[in-house]
């Protein structure tokens, strides 16, 4: 390596085109030509779509387990920008035993906390492969904080009965991300940097690979692969300004697979992080509640002793959002309207805890608020979080979906670990286990069969460039960002952390509304070259759909569970609801809701009390 081979110049030497992965036609695929029609197409092993943890963590499987293979990984914006590094606090594991904890502890606290809606069967696997995943992290040289003894350091997190969140500071998930990225360049996996997922395409019920567009240059390309990974993240932006996550998490891959016919199961369960940042809805971590912040109403009261008095700031995620958000419309909180917010008061850990274990929130707080925590309070509201619902998965053991090659992994993936509400901690830990898998589970499908021939994601490609055109000839893109503004308000309003069933049969009328303005949008610049308006387009049309399956599953589960609060129907209601909700979307692009069983084995459901 010359002094001069940086990083940045690694990554470059890593990324490839569309153009280097198309390959003449075997003898086979040149007479099924000569029948489809299809000529020589971009064609890769594994694509993998999605470079955070789950993507990267899948690739550096995929090639592990089958060097012979081409594995690219597909990435809208650089790889390690993305909502893993929002995973600030701490990844979940069981590490330590001595102090009475067990997989089965984790597993129990998991289930729990997702208010039963958890399959018990993949969960207790995924606790039993968190641990190891953590071990496998330092190992490969995470600088995990430590403990005195040399061991990776954990703090206590929200709903967890034993102290088991581990972590490096509060940059626990950026750092993730890049010893991911790391594993990912030294085993030679390939980037397709700047390119943006437009569909799948299915042969007689097969993935055939994806629809790509090139946002640097506009070039729409198909590209088959014998198993596609979908590891595009969860879908938070529908609520536009009132969420934790990048501008890039608008459920790309989870609309992909709704419009070829997968189910998107649990849809209406969003997480409100309790501390988001008022203006801007940027994260801070959990961890400064399991460093020991209080939270504090205008009466300068600790309220969570009214809500969660045995676990205090640190109950489940949906309790503590609940709390502040009572806080506020009873009149105890401060400011007013969407700027209305608690205190989070650190002062007391001192300026050395913060400054050694807290020190980007520290940022952040100076950043958007210039507040100092080491000197003041924080502001901070509930902040749209995390997906627990997205692309329905089949088999834990593979990651697999019900459509033969195709995988997925991460938030984009709902194998029903997080339920109704996920444990703060058990993402990271979701991220690099399921990764792992669908990445094993991918490589070995590949290895076994051969290429569609991939007739249907020519044609959709075609589809994509003519309708690039259309929508690309004039218009206003203030239109656009007005129902992209208009649509995240709605969001938090009707179905934020309080719903009603009168509000959601008013949002229903109003996305109806939002859809019919998108689809005759037509927004400025034909110029095909760094178009991010057309980017924007095509994200905001995934929102409105991922949007309007998450409204209709929400207006049909009347009871409240984990994060679905329905005040109109405030009580669990298992006789009818203990079910997981499938929204799926039929060939004319109708959307259609049924329900499915959840996996109850060892933990019969309880009372949910903290
Ligand atoms: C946090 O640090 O609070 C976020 C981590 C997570 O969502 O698991």
């Amino acid at each position: 390596m010359t002094r001069h081979f940086t990083r940045r110049r690694f990554l470059q030497s890593a990324c490839i085109t569309v153009g280097a992965l198309t390959m003449n036609l075997t003898g086979i695929e040149k007479a099924l030509a000569a029948v489809t029609g299809v000529g020589p197409m971009a064609s890769c092993d594994v694509l993998i779509i999605g470079s955070g943890g789950a993507g990267l963590r899948a690739a550096v499987a995929a090639m592990k387990n089958n060097p012979a293979l081409t594995v690219v990984v597909v990435t809208k914006a650089m790889p390690s920008r993305n909502a893993t590094c929002m995973a600030e606090g701490g990844i979940n594991g069981v590490t330590d035993f001595s102090k009475g904890d067990s997989y089965e502890l984790h597993c129990y606290d998991t289930v729990k906390g997702g208010d039963y809606l958890v399959d018990q069967g993949s969960t207790l696997k995924f606790c039993e492969l968190a641990g190891p995943a953590i071990l496998e992290l330092d190992y490969l040289g995470m600088p995990f904080t430590r403990a005195e003894d040399g061991r990776v350091k954990a703090r206590p997190f929200g709903g967890a009965s034993k102290v088991r969140c581990n972590y490096s500071a509060d940059k626990t998930g950026h750092i993730v991300a890049h010893v991911c990225l790391d594993e990912a360049l030294t085993h030679g996996v390939k980037f397709l940097m700047d390119h943006e997922l437009l569909d799948l395409g299915v042969d007689s019920g097969r993935c055939e690979g994806a629809v790509l567009r090139n946002i640097r240059t506009g070039e729409i390309s198909p590209v088959r692969a014998k198993a596609v990974v979908l590891a595009t993240g969860g879908y938070t932006r529908i609520f536009w300004n009132r969420t934790s996550t990048p501008y890039i998490s608008t459920g790309d891959g989870v609309a992909a697979a709704m419009r070829a016919g997968v189910p998107f199961k649990d849809a209406e369960m969003i997480q409100f992080h309790p501390t988001g940042v008022v203006h801007g809805g940027v994260l801070i971590t959990e961890a400064a509640r399991g460093e020991g912040g209080y939270l504090l109403n205008n009466k300068g009261e600790r309220f969570m002793k009214n809500y969660s008095p045995s676990k205090m700031e640190l109950g489940p995620r949906d309790i503590v959002a609940r709390a502040i958000e009572t806080e506020i419309r009873e009149g105890r909180g401060f400011g007013q309207g969407l700027e209305s917010y608690v205190l989070l008061d650190l002062v007391h850990l001192g300026k050395d805890k913060i400054v050694n274990d807290l020190p980007q929130i520290r940022h952040v707080g100076k950043l958007f608020e210039n507040i100092d925590l080491v000197d003041k309070p924080m502001i901070i509201r509930p902040t749209a979080h995390y997906s627990m619902g997205g692309i329905a998965v089949d088999k834990f053991d593979d990651m697999s979906t019900a459509m033969p090659g195709l995988f997925t992994a991460g938030e984009a993936s709902c194998v029903s670990i997080h339920g109704a509400n996920r444990l703060g901690g058990n993402s990271l830990a979701d991220a690099v286990v399921t990764g792992k898998i669908a990445g094993d589970g991918a490589s070995a499908y590949a290895s076994a069969v051969g290429y569609c021939a991939g007739r249907h994601i020519a044609d959709l490609a075609g589809r994509w460039r003519s309708r690039f055109k259309d929508v690309t000839d004039g218009g206003d893109a203030g239109r656009m960002y007005s129902i992209r503004e208009q649509l995240g308000a709605r969001l938090w309003d009707d179905m934020g952390i309080f719903r009603t069933g009168d509000k959601l049969t008013a949002l229903t009328r109003a996305l109806v509304e939002l859809r019919s303005q998108y689809d005759s949008l037509r927004v400025p610049n034909a110029n095909p070259v760094y178009n991010s308006v057309f980017t924007e387009y095509v994200e905001l049309g995934n929102m409105l759909q991922l949007a309007q399956a998450a409204c209709l599953a929400a207006a049909e589960r009347k009871e409240s569970r984990g994060a679905h609060t329905r005040e109109d129907f405030p009580v669990r209601d298992d006789a009818n609801f203990l079910k997981h909700s499938m929204v799926v979307m039929d060939d004319a692009g109708n959307l259609k809701l049924r329900w499915e069983d959840v996996e109850i084995t060892k933990f019969k459901p309880e009372e949910r009390k903290y």
